[in-house]
């Protein structure tokens, strides 16, 4: 038996990184999928976003588990062609356990246009909303959402990151830190029905969102044009653990745990997996 036998989970952002890393581990524990991805690129994002052949093989590694995928190319900033996707892969695939809200942009340009903090607001924050609210009429007792934060929430209530990354580096920042609130209360809304809400806050993932030029520049403002090996000298800044970034892989286990059933009691919790970089950043408050 698997740690989510029989259950159905949508992703979003499952094309590629940690959603389709996500997906992988989810069907390899006995899930079926519901994979969703844009699927183009977001103007104000200066790297490209998945492609619908991506989101292909991630339903083809979901089948290679032996499970059953059912994809939709959808933005999750529209509410209404989200809510028809999961509609069809809920009819398709039978019922729907698992909501993980983890479509992502981050686009992080110093001086870059106020777009930027209106896009990253509207896919970090406004696309978890819709995730979850098209989801929720189709969720019972035991069912779990997990959204996706990030580290960035974290050093955004504190203004410790330190890092000029324009409009876009402070819509993202807003985002995570309200997707934490959300969770927080919506948990408390959910918690009689016996349907757990929960945030996984990654610190860097090897994942292009982090190797993008946009990303390198943050990291480095020092240089023009900084490279990853530029990059990666300072990655390890934000850790207490001494990696650069870690896994999809690692983020897919903590998410595993919360979608199963040994989760079962464990609600509104924020679960950072990254390498220590919030006790680093924030004092002991005594709480
Ligand atoms: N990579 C990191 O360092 C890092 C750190 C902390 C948190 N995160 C968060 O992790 C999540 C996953 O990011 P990733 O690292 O896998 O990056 P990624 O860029 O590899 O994957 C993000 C996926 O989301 C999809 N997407 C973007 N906008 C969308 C939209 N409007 N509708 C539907 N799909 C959309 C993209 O096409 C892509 O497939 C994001 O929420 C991100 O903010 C990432």
């Amino acid at each position: 038996m698997g740690r989510v036998e029989g259950k159905v989970a949508v992703i979003s952002g499952a094309a590629r990184g940690q959603g389709r890393s996500h997906a992988r581990l989810l069907a390899a524990e006995g899930a079926n999928i519901i994979a969703i991805d844009v699927c183009e690129d977001i103007a104000s994002n200066d790297y490209p976003l998945a492609r619908p052949e991506d989101l292909d093989e991630t339903a083809r590694l979901v089948e290679k588990e032996g499970r059953t995928a059912y994809t939709a190319i959808v933005d999750v900033r529209d509410r209404a062609a989200l809510a028809a996707a999961i509609d069809t892969g809920v009819t398709e695939l039978g019922r729907l356990d698992v909501v993980v809200a983890n479509a992502g942009i981050a686009p992080l340009t110093k001086g870059g246009p106020r777009q930027a903090f209106i896009d990253a607001v509207d896919v970090d924050l406004v696309g978890v909303l819709n995730l979850v609210h098209v989801s929720l009429k189709h969720l019972k007792a035991g069912a779990s959402i997990i959204a996706t934060g990030s580290l960035a929430a974290s050093l955004a209530s504190q203004n410790t990151s330190g890092m000029d990354a324009g409009p876009g580096g402070a819509g993202y920042g807003f985002a995570k830190q309200v997707v934490s609130h959300y969770v927080n209360n919506l948990a408390l809304q959910l918690a009689p029905e016996f349907i757990r809400v929960n945030a996984v806050h990654p610190t860097n993932v090897n994942t292009a969102m982090l190797h993008s030029p946009p990303m390198y520049a943050a990291f480095r403002p020092d240089l023009d044009n900084p490279t990853r090996e530029d990059a990666e000298a300072t990655f390890p800044i934000l850790n207490a653990m001494p990696v650069p970034y870690i896994e999809p892989e690692d983020v897919s286990e903590a998410v595993l745990y919360l979608a199963s059933d040994a989760a079962r009691y464990v609600t509104g919790q924020q679960l950072r997996i990254d390498a220590g970089g919030a006790v680093k950043a924030i004092p002991w408050s005594g709480s």
